[in-house]
């Protein structure tokens, strides 16, 4: 058995875990301790069964993980991501980075600013709907941002596109006046199959409605703008950002254009501040302050101790109900590894699975499991102060009330002779309370959830900046579609071939 005073691991090791309650009795000051108000945002970290030994342990795990230093990498712009020999600049997009990152990243900026006024400037002819075409990370926080900001003061009518089903695009143009719309070509590669379709699709949609020239209304946003030129967008409207912003971390770059365009650049900057606000704080704040780096603890401990194996996040505001589908990849694409750095095993669970959905919702559907299911869950609550609705008081107290009496619950249980209706209880929670939904506090915690994926993976030892993980199902979707390497499938994958597309599946 390893030592805990060497192996600070074996230091995280529940002994005989005290509950919930008992931890509350005997920490008199844990409300202060394990809730952290900052940017806007209140983490509640109290209803987990981190006492002060463990914050201790888990702080020693990172010092020893070399947090501080990669911490510092992170933020001046070194090698974090060293099997793409890449840094990862997404805190330089809102100017918390190295000063040459910043710099690249102010002017890319001014240039979308540029393109904002050229399109209100009616130089696309005038423009009533945006159709952004895009994918993972070059879809899902754009489309996180206008459903959550946009509901009341969206300027244009918005459509992000990412499935190749063509259901998708379909019906999406549907809804729009080819004469009237601005496509936006998203992908940071500007090579993913499904967006090169949807992009080709809606051209020939224009073309075939009489757009006299469709590429005269086309915006790219990519960090390969060399590539976008060969596909036909006119160099003055390909809004481009750096190969170090990844992905998933890139909707604060030009990735954010939709969202800028239809939010206003006041409402772009003020997400950016408030993600500068987090990043600030993951830098200076000491880990046992550090909201982040205590979600990561908190992450870790169930994980990695209690052998939790999913994360749910239940946003209880309707206008956080893509916030779930935002952090699944933003995690797993991240975390979802099976090595260390330097390629060895990565000898413990990596990210657990995300999944979610919203409040009240999900309390009709999925709790059943979280009271009383033979699972540990590790819960996390996403809610506002400030309503979303003008409707009278009532649905905004019945929301909050019902959050904050699904942790309670969680927690305290409730024993029953009858087996059938006991509630175990001592189950954890997490609640994040932000004093309103608006751009600088969307921005933080987006920046927060980022910090504490990136701490995570420090915690590990892992890399959360590439995603190679992805790879082999594109190369074998092109095998199948007749391009790329042939391969050979096996008799199973064959069948449904020919099933669906009858002979030999050509
Ligand atoms: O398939 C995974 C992925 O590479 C994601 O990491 C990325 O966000 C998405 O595809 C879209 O890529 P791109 O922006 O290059 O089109």
């Amino acid at each position: 058995m390893s030592d805990p005073a060497s192996d600070p691991w074996a230091a995280a090791a529940p002994g005989a875990a005290a509950t919930l309650a008992d931890l509350f009795d005997a920490e008199p000051d844990r409300l202060d301790r394990m809730v952290i108000e900052e940017a806007g945002l209140r983490f509640d970290f109290s209803k987990t069964h981190l006492d002060r030994g463990l914050v201790d342990a888990f702080a020693r795990i990172a010092d020893e993980a070399g947090l501080p230093a990669r911490r510092e990498a992170l933020f001046g712009g070194g090698i974090v991501n060293p099997t793409e020999g890449r840094a990862a600049e997404h805190a330089a997009e809102r100017g918390e980075g190295a000063a040459e990152s910043v710099a690249r990243a102010r002017r890319f900026q001014a240039r979308m600013r540029t393109l904002i006024d050229a399109v209100e400037a009616d130089v696309f002819g005038t423009v009533g709907s945006i159709l952004h075409v895009g994918i993972g990370g070059s879809a899902l926080g754009p489309k996180l941002l206008v459903d959550a900001l946009g509901r009341h003061a969206d300027r244009y009518d918005t459509e992000i596109v990412s499935n190749v089903d063509g259901a998708a695009l379909e019906e999406a143009m549907g809804r729009m006046d080819p004469h009237a719309t601005l496509l936006v070509i998203a992908s940071k590669t500007f090579t993913t199959t499904e967006t090169m379709l949807n992009a080709r699709s809606a051209l020939s949609w224009m073309e075939e409605h009489g757009v006299v020239d469709p590429f005269g209304k086309v915006v790219a946003l990519t960090a390969s703008p060399d590539r976008a030129v060969e596909f036909g967008v006119d160099e003055t409207r390909i809004l481009p950002f750096t190969e170090s912003v990844g992905g998933r971390f890139s909707l604060w770059s030009s990735i954010g254009f939709p969202a800028a365009l239809a939010l206003g650049w006041d409402a772009f900057e003020s997400l950016l501040e408030g993600a500068a606000a987090m990043d600030r704080h993951f830098r200076l704040a000491p880990p046992e302050r550090n909201a982040p780096l205590l979600a990561a603890f908190v992450d870790r401990y169930y994980a990695n101790v209690r052998g939790a194996e999913t994360r749910a996040v239940f946003a209880y505001d309707e206008r956080l109900r893509l916030l779930p589908d935002y952090l699944q990849q933003l995690e797993m694409e991240s975390n979802g590894k099976s090595v260390r750095l330097d390629g060895s095993p990565a000898g413990r669970a990596t990210s657990p699975i995300v999944w979610g959905g919203v409040g009240t919702d999900a309390q009709h559907a999925v709790f059943q499991l979280l009271h009383q299911g033979t699972h540990l869950v590790q819960v996390e609550f996403v809610a506002s102060v400030e309503p979303g609705d003008t409707l009278a008081p009532d649905h905004h107290r019945q929301l909050l009330v019902n959050c904050f009496a699904q942790g309670a619950a969680l927690m305290a249980g409730r024993p029953s002779e009858d087996p059938h209706r006991g509630y175990p209880g001592n189950r954890p929670s997490t609640t994040i309370l932000l004093d309103r939904v608006d751009p600088h506090t969307l921005g933080a915690l987006i920046a927060f959830y980022e910090h504490r994926v990136f701490a995570n993976a420090v915690l590990l030892g892992i890399n959360p900046f590439d995603q190679f993980g992805v790879e082999l199902g594109k190369e074998m979707a092109k095998a199948l579609d007749g391009g790329g390497d042939a391969l050979d499938f096996d008799p199973s994958t064959e069948a449904l071939l020919a099933r669906a597309f009858g002979g030999d599946g050509d």
